[in-house]
C-alpha cells in the first residue's frame, strides 16, 4: 500500500504552506500541487483527501483558477478553505457573491456540533476570517453548518459525498480549535491513520534527491547554522561524496563551532569537506575598522571572495545547494513549488556569481521547527540542531569598535560560559537568543591586591516571536550572579559584567 497522502491544491493563498504544515503536524503526509494539476496526476497520487487552499481571486471571474469537475467524482473527501469553499460552492451549483461587509480578523462563528469536523468547537467559536466574497446559496446536497452575522454560510457540508467548506481559516492559530477541525477531517472523514513522521519525510526527500541529482555534483556552503547543516546532512545521506561542502572560518565563530561542524561532516555525515581557515585574512581586512556597518560590509564581501576562491579551486560542480527554509522563501517573495532542483532564471547573489543556474533547496517547504525535527530525525546532534540564531558576521559585531584577536577571544569565552550556564539552568530553549557583548568600556577594579583597568562585558538575553520586536529576558538573579562570577574569574581582562535590559525597539538585539 502506498503512503497515505493528503493533496493540497494551491489557489495562491497566503496560508497554503501553513495548511501543509498543519497536516504534517497531524502526522499525515501532505503534498502541495498548483491548482493546474491534471486529473492523471491526482489519480496517481491517490490521496486520502484533498484540500482546496484559499486564494486571492474571485470565482466569478471567468479567468479565476478552478479545477476539473471530475475531481468531484473521484469519491475522495474534499475540504475547501476560503476561496476553496467558494470554488466548491460555485462549481457544484451554489451561488457566490460579494459579502455585504468584508470580514477580516477574528470573528465569532456559530458552529453546528453535529457536523463531524466541527464536533469539538465552541458554540461561539472565534475564527480567523479574511474574505470579500462568500457562498450565498448552497449547492444541492449541502447543509449549512456554521454562520456569522454577515456570513450566514460560514461552513457547509455534504456528508454523503464527504465535501466540506469553511469560509474561515482553521490553519491559522487565531482560529480556536482550528487544529481539531483539520484533525477530524483527516482522521474521521478521510480515514487517515496519522502515522507519518519526520523520519519518513527524511527518507522520501533522500529518495527524491537521489533521483533528481543522479550522478551530478553539488556544492553547499556551510555556515555553522541549523539550516545549512540540516540541508547538508540530508544531501550527505542522499548523495554522499558527490556533495562538497565549503565551510569558511572567518574567525568570528562561537567557541567549538568550527570543530563541531567539521567533526559532524567528517565522521557522522561524511562529505567532501573543505574547511577553510580564513581567520587571518579577515582580521587583516578589518584592522582598524570601527564603524559597525563597514565591519558588516567588509565581512560580507570578503566571505564571498573567500568562498569564490575556494570553489574556483574545486572546479565546476553541477548544482548549488542552499538551506533556504519556507520563511526565507516568503520573505524574498519567492515563487512556490516543490521541485527538488530548480532551474533559476533569477539566481541572485553567490550562486549566480559562481556560474550556477540550478539551485537545490531541500528545506524550502519547511518551517524552522520542522527543520529542527528533521535534523534530529537525520541524527544531527541536539547541540547543533538547537543552535540559537547567530548573525553571519558572528562575534565581530559583538565586539564594539575595532577588532583584535584578544577582544574576540573575550566575547568567545564569555559567550561560552553564558551558554553553558543557561543550558545548565534548563533555560536554553526558553530564551530566544542570548549572548555576551564586549562593550567598548573599560573600568577600574581590584583583583587580589592589585588595581585593574579592564573591560566590561554585557549580557544580552531576549525573548521574541519573530525578532522584529523583542523583550529582555529576566534571567534569575542567582543565575546572573553565577554567570558574572564565572566570567570575571575565568575570562582574562574582564572585571565587570553588565546586564542589557532594553527592549527592541528602541534597541536592536545585536549591539552593532
Ligand atoms: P537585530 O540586531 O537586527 O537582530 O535586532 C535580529 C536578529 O537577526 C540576527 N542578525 C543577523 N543574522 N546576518 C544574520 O544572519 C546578520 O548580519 C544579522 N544581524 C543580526 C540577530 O542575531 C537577531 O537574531
Amino acid at each position: 500500500m502506498g503512503q497515505e497522502t493528503v493533496l493540497i491544491l494551491n489557489f495562491g493563498g497566503q496560508y497554503t504552506q501553513l495548511i501543509a504544515r498543519r497536516v504534517r503536524q497531524l502526522h499525515v503526509y501532505s503534498q502541495v500541487l498548483p491548482y493546474t494539476a491534471t486529473m492523471d496526476q491526482i489519480r496517481e497520487i491517490a490521496p486520502k483527501g484533498i484540500i482546496f487552499s484559499g486564494g486571492p481571486s474571485s470565482v466569478l471571474d471567468p479567468e479565476a483558477p478552478r479545477v476539473p469537475m471530475e475531481i468531484f467524482e473521484l469519491g475522495i473527501p474534499i475540504l475547501g478553505i476560503c476561496y476553496g469553499m467558494q470554488l466548491m460552492g460555485h462549481l457544484l451549483g451554489g451561488r457566490v457573491a460579494p459579502a455585504e461587509k468584508r470580514e477580516y480578523g477574528l470573528v465569532q462563528v456559530r458552529m453546528n456540533h453535529l457536523c463531524p469536523i466541527l464536533r469539538d468547537t465552541e458554540a461561539n467559536n472565534p475564527c480567523w476570517m479574511s474574505h470579500t466574497y462568500q457562498v450565498m446559496e448552497l449547492p444541492e446536497g449541502f447543509g449549512t453548518v456554521a454562520g456569522t452575522d454577515t456570513c450566514p454560510i460560514a461552513a457547509m457540508a455534504n456528508e454523503e459525498k464527504k465535501f466540506y467548506g469553511v469560509q474561515f481559516h482553521p490553519e491559522v492559530t487565531h482560529t480556536q480549535h482550528g487544529m481539531s477541525i483539520l484533525e477530524h477531517f483527516l482522521m474521521d472523514v478521510c480515514g487517515c491513520a496519522g502515522t507519518w513522521n519526520m523520519g519518513d519525510y527524511a527518507q522520501q526527500q533522500i529518495q527524491l534527491l537521489r533521483e533528481a541529482i543522479g550522478k551530478d555534483t553539488v556544492l553547499l556552503g556551510l555556515s555553522g547554522g541549523v539550516d545549512s547543516a540540516v540541508a547538508a546532512a540530508l544531501l550527505a545521506k542522499a548523495i554522499g561524496d558527490q556533495l562538497t561542502c565549503v565551510f569558511v572560518d572567518h574567525g568570528f565563530l562561537r567557541k567549538g563551532e568550527f570543530e563541531q561542524v567539521r567533526a559532524v561532516f567528517t565522521d557522522t555525515f561524511p562529505v567532501k569537506l573543505v574547511a577553510v581557515d580564513a581567520r587571518q585574512h579577515f582580521m587583516e581586512k578589518l584592522a582598524g575598522v570601527t564603524d559597525p556597518e563597514t565591519k558588516r560590509k567588509i565581512i560580507g564581501r570578503e566571505f564571498v571572495e573567500v568562498f569564490k576562491e575556494e570553489s574556483r579551486k574545486l572546479g565546476k560542480l553541477d548544482h548549488f545547494a542552499q538551506g533556504t527554509i519556507y520563511p526565507d522563501v516568503i520573505e524574498s517573495g519567492g515563487a512556490q513549488g516543490a521541485h527538488v532542483i530548480k532551474s533559476h532564471h533569477n539566481v541572485g547573489g553567490l550562486p549566480a556569481e559562481l556560474g550556477f543556474t540550478t539551485l537545490i533547496e531541500p528545506l524550502r517547504m519547511l518551517f524552522k521547527d520542522e527543520v529542527r525535527e528533521l535534523g534530529i530525525a537525520l541524527g544531527l546532534p541536539e547541540s547543533l540542531v538547537w543552535r540559537q540564531p547567530f548573525p553571519g558576521p558572528g562575534l565581530a559585531i559583538r565586539v564594539m569598535g575595532d577588532l583584535t584577536e584578544e577582544k574576540v577571544q573575550i566575547v568567545r569565552e564569555s559567550d561560552a560560559i553564558l551558554r553553558e550556564e543557561i543550558a545548565k539552568a534548563g533555560l536554553d530553549r526558553e530564551i530566544a537568543q542570548y549572548f555576551t557583548v564586549l562593550t567598548g568600556v573599560r573600568s577600574v577594579g581590584v583583583m587580589g591586591d592589585e588595581r585593574t583597568y579592564d573591560y566590561a562585558v554585557a549580557i544580552r538575553a531576549v525573548t521574541t516571536d519573530d525578532f522584529m520586536t523583542a523583550d529582555w529576558y529576566p534571567i534569575p538573579y542567582e543565575l546572573l550572579g553565577q554567570i558574572s562570577r564565572r566570567i570575571v574569574n575565568e575570562v582574562k581582562q574582564v572585571n565587570r559584567v553588565l546586564l542589557d535590559v532594553t527592549t527592541k525597539p528602541p534597541a536592536s538585539v545585536e549591539w552593532e
